[in-house]
């Protein structure tokens, strides 16, 4: 069996559709409702995965203390938190980018003052300014950060931007492109030795759905 810890949400619809496509009969999570462990055989002699849905954050820590084998995460998350484990695949869904926004047509590098920036990302928008040389006040932000510029909390924000309408719709544009993100593909370091095997047969049906469907 392997045990795969997959991030609610965003990401969720597309990787249960690529497991599905890997052979494993994903049915236990068609009507899930507060369901949060599910059980997924394969249907070619495989071994089995039991899934796992949980926060983005707590799927790196379920990786990384070995409760699960694998996990399917957003690089924001595992830039953001960084830890110890293997990122082994790219899986090429949940594309988006972090980027540097704030009010529609204001130059945000005017004047010589320190910034201040709301993010959820505090460690992404420390290392972006630190590579700048760029002095800044980072305010963490739960969610909606798209209101910290506009309520005058902050000067920009540093987050996630998709389709860029919830940017748009609240007046506000990009400033510059900080990272490129997508869903990746993690593996406990302790797992990949001992699991060899089946891990690798794992990763190799993962890649060959992710080429497939580029
Ligand atoms: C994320 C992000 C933006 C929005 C960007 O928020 O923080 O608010 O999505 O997507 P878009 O470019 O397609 O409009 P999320 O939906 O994760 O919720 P949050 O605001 O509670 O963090």
């Amino acid at each position: 069996m392997i045990k795969l810890a997959l991030t609610k949400g965003r990401i969720e619809k597309k990787a249960i559709e690529i497991l599905r496509c890997c052979g494993y009969d994903m049915s236990d999570l068609d009507d899930k409702g507060r369901k949060l462990l599910f059980n997924c055989p394969s249907n070619n002699g495989d071994d089995d995965l039991q899934i796992v849905l949980a926060k983005a954050a707590d799927v790196i820590t379920y990786v990384e203390h070995g409760t699960c084998d694998v996990g399917f995460v957003g690089r924001d998350t595992i830039m953001e938190m960084g830890g110890d484990f293997y990122e082994v695949i790219d899986l090429n869904f949940g594309i988006c980018r972090f980027a540097l926004a704030g009010i529609k047509d204001k130059d945000f590098y005017a004047g010589y003052g320190h910034k201040v920036i709301a993010t959820k990302y505090p460690n992404v928008t420390k290392k972006f300014f630190a590579a700048k040389d760029i002095d800044c006040e980072i305010v963490k932000i739960e969610g909606s950060v798209e209101l910290a510029p506009i309520l005058g909390l902050a000067d920009a924000i540093v987050d996630i931007v998709e389709t860029g309408a919830t940017l748009k719709e609240n007046g506000l544009d990009v400033y510059e492109d900080v990272a490129y993100i997508s869903a990746r593909c993690i593996a406990n370091s302790a797992a990949i030795k001992l699991k060899n095997c089946e891990l690798n047969k794992f990763f190799k049906k993962i890649e060959a759905e992710v080429q497939a469907s580029k």
